[in-house]
């Protein structure tokens, strides 16, 4: 199976004609590597745009809504991402918790939302650095609780839909990623869950935090990862080629 990178731009960069460079050195990076499917999630304005909805099948929303439309001014809906052709949404980034203050019942509503128009959510679940410090066993039963949370009242035939990621807090912006055999052995455990709970046979689940160009290897080494969620390194376009080229399996 192929693995997925998913370069997640944040709030960069800082004008249309940065982001449409970014996008196509982007993709002309990715084309030279058969053995990784590729998804951009983008910040929303540049959607719209004309060279980004050509080019819609490689794009993600960074965020949804929570609600279907109404009254709630800087909201955009599920339902307007796939009006410009993008199939995909980070849903759970710890960004949106820390400044957003989004919790367990806001994310499952919105990939409630996700699967009502269409999109598919790409679902960012991990722990802080306290419940870390207190051990594998400690973080295990954490992202068990989290999935359940946020997943318990989905469809079983839609949580199949669902694109996992395990980032822990502590990883992500930090001056290194974990250890990739720590990681593995927690997406593991997450595979376990959603099999044990969901009955879901192979859900993909990718590493996020910290990935760049000189570690993809030893992270992509580990059969149990999937793929991964990049920021900084999707958005400097030499570390991107770096890693794209790493990525090779
Ligand atoms: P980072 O960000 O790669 O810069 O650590 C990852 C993320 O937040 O998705």
């Amino acid at each position: 199976m192929k693995k997925l990178i998913v370069a997640n731009w944040k709030m960069n960069p800082e004008t249309i004609a940065e982001a449409r460079s970014l996008l196509s050195r982007s993709l002309t990076v990715i084309s030279k590597n058969k053995s990784i499917d590729f998804l951009a999630a983008v910040p929303t304005p540049y959607l719209g745009d004309a060279a980004f909805k050509k080019r819609a099948k490689y794009l993600a929303g960074q965020n949804v809504s929570w609600a279907e439309n109404g009254a709630l001014t800087g909201e955009f809906s599920a339902k307007m991402l796939y009006s410009l052709g993008v199939k995909y949404a980070i849903v759970g980034h710890s960004e949106r918790r820390e400044y957003f203050f989004e919790n367990e019942e806001i994310i499952a509503k919105k990939i409630q939302k996700c699967f009502e128009a269409g999109i598919r959510p790409i679902l960012c679940v991990g722990e802080s650095t306290a419940i870390r410090r207190k051990g594998l066993d400690l973080v295990k039963i954490y992202l068990k609780d989290q999935l359940r949370q946020i997943i318990a009242g989905t469809e079983h035939s839609l949580i199949s839909k669902i694109v996992f990621v395990y980032e822990p807090v502590w990883a992500v912006g930090a001056e290194e990623a974990d250890d990739p055999e720590s990681s593995a052995e927690l997406i593991n455990h997450m595979k376990s869950t959603l099999k044990e709970f969901f009955g879901l046979p192979k859900p993909k689940v990718l590493y996020g935090g910290s990935v760049d160009g000189s570690n993809i290897r030893e992270i992509f080494a580990q059969k149990p990862i999937d793929g991964v969620l990049a920021g900084r390194a999707s958005i400097d376009p030499g570390e991107f080629a770096k890693l794209v080229k790493n990525a090779k399996i």
